[in-house]
């Protein structure tokens, strides 16, 4: 097989690598769910997916947060990285690799690639003057600024002065090649109005970036002048090179790229867009290496209308919302709710409704009415009815057909949104029809075979339906399967991807009428809202 082959059988993403100076919270958790929606997705359509996330533990906001805790760094960093770990865990995020930015052999990367950037004879000495915001480990434009020199997305936080001398990367050679690559490849970033944004932005004329400081000493030094540490965002990127090494192998560039670069996407928060979109691409061209695919970028959380996050505390506690709800009902609202590329606040009233709404009474009731049907008018089993036995025109089935192609789109598109609503047009169908064609009345007139078409077809339905879902809500989706008589858990996404590939049970016409059905058990339990008061 050729490099080209197995590339296209490889399917390698990163959400963002994390900062450490707290723990974190839902917005830290939304980029990195929608990452692993999107890994087992691809897993089940046949690709061999490397999931990459982590932590980003140099710098001076890390540094500065150590002295104020009195810790040192490399402690803060040790305890912080834990948390996501465990958050993740929490989560049901199955991720491939985990890098940490203070890894030894992440700082053999990051040399080795600081010296192709030289040699290409990008990176100057020069003198920085601007506003920096250390939450943002970015020079800010003085027009960005909010009053009172406060930085617009930690708008508690005033920027500060800096007048340093700093080694330069040359940005500015390339402008024309970022502009051409935007044109060429319209898919670069996504969605559209975040390539507008870029498009403007470059348009303005691009100037060269300092990626090193005098006065941090968190960070790996520059090899050619170690009285400079390297900034942050510079080893921070690169951390995603990095984590694509084999842990038994050297870590050269050359071993690092080998098997899965270039990255199929980065899934990333509108903050930190030009980073990947500007900073990353001209250094990748810089190095003469190939670029990343796709930059996905979503939207914030936001809490009355401001970010939520670490810098202006005012987050959501994720582990309280895990033990509280499951992991499957947080990952399905934030995925369902709110459209991915957009804004979205959270709401605990409505949170709850759509839980209910969705998972306890549309797909949970669903499933355990049906199956309580089957065993009392059936002996649980529809023994009688295959899928040839149903027309295409059928009114379940019809859509049934339909809907692996458009949930497959949707997961390309990363319209997770629109995935789950495509599915819940099919699971509010069966209920539909369920109520019109009365299975009791049918059974009492002695229509047996009736009877079983329609709990055979809406069994097959949810089957459908929870297997479209499964990368979005894992556990329930294995729990159906299991109440359907399938030995498959969508956690154990190896086997699953050879056992239920996506080409065979993502359409209409799955189970067999030899299938020997489960108990009947919920799936969801209904939400009671809190007392009010
Ligand atoms: N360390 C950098 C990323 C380096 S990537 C090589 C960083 N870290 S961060 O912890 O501050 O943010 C990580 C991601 O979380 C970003 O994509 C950011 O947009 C996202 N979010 C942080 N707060 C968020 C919300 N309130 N809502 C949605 N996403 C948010 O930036």
């Amino acid at each position: 097989m050729n490099l080209v082959d197995k590339k296209e059988l490889t399917f390698a993403l990163t959400t963002p690598l994390y900062y450490v100076n707290d723990l974190p919270h839902i917005g830290s958790a939304y980029t990195t769910m929608a990452a692993d929606v999107v890994a087992r997705f691809q897993r089940l359509v046949g690709h061999s997916v490397l999931l990459i996330t982590g932590t980003d533990e140099h710098g001076q906001k890390i540094q500065r947060t150590a002295e104020s805790k009195g810790l040192e760094p490399q402690s803060l960093c040790d305890e912080m990285s834990v948390g996501f770990v465990k958050l993740w865990q929490l989560l049901n995020i199955q991720y491939d690799r985990f890098i940490r930015t203070t890894n030894d052999r992440h700082e053999a990367i990051v040399k080795e690639f600081f010296q192709r950037v030289w040699e290409s004879g990008d990176i100057y000495l020069g003198q920085q003057q601007g506003w920096y915001c250390v939450s943002c480990e970015e020079f800010k434009e003085e027009r960005e600024l909010l009053e009172g020199h406060r930085c617009p997305i930690h708008t508690n936080k005033e920027v500060e002065w800096r007048d340093e001398q700093n080694y330069f990367f040359r940005l500015s050679k390339y402008q024309s090649q970022l502009e051409e690559l935007y044109k060429s490849q319209p898919d670069f970033i996504q969605p559209e109005s975040r390539r507008n944004e870029v498009k403007s932005f470059v348009n303005q004329g691009l100037q060269d970036f300092s990626i090193s400081r005098v006065n941090v000493e968190w960070g790996f030094p520059i090899p050619v002048d170690p009285k400079h540490t390297i900034y942050v965002w510079f080893d921070a990127l690169l951390g995603y090179v990095t984590a694509l090494l084999e842990p038994e192998v050297e870590p050269t560039l050359e071993n690092a790229l080998a098997k899965w670069w270039p990255i199929n996407l980065h899934l990333i928060g509108k903050d930190i867009l030009r980073f990947h979109t500007v900073y990353w691409p001209a250094m990748l061209m810089s190095a003469d290496l190939p670029l990343p695919v796709r930059v996905f970028v979503h939207g914030f959380l936001t809490k009355d209308g401001q970010k939520m996050g670490k810098s202006l505390g005012n987050t959501l506690d994720p582990i309280a919302l895990i033990k509280c709800y499951g992991a499957d009902a947080v990952r399905y609202y934030f995925l369902k709710e709110i459209e991915f590329g957009k804004d979205g606040d959270f709401n605990e009233s409505r949170f709850i409704n759509v839980l209910n709404a969705d998972l306890a009474n549309d797909l949970g009731n669903l499933l355990n009415r049906t199956l309580n049907m089957v065993k009392r008018y059936c002996a649980g089993n529809v023994s009688q009815i295959t899928n040839e036995d149903i027309p295409v025109e059928h009114p379940l089935k019809s859509i049934g057909l339909r809907l692996g192609e458009q949930v497959k789109n949707a997961y390309e598109a990363l319209a997770f949104n629109q995935a789950c609503e495509a599915v819940f047009l099919l699971v509010r169908a069966c209920n539909k029809f369920i109520d019109e064609q009365a299975p009791w009345s049918l059974y009492k007139q002695g229509q047996q075979q009736a009877v079983e078409e329609v709990l055979y077809a809406v069994l097959e339905s949810v089957r459908l339906a929870a297997y479209l879902l499964s990368p979005i809500i894992p556990n329930i989706s294995s729990d159906i399967y299991q109440q359907l008589g399938f030995g498959i858990d969508f956690n154990d996404q190896i086997r699953t991807a050879i056992s239920a590939p996506f080409a065979i049970h993502g359409t209409w016409g799955v189970l067999d009428n030899q299938q020997k059905l489960g108990e009947p058990r919920p799936i969801f339990k209904r939400i009671e809202p809190p007392e009010k008061g």
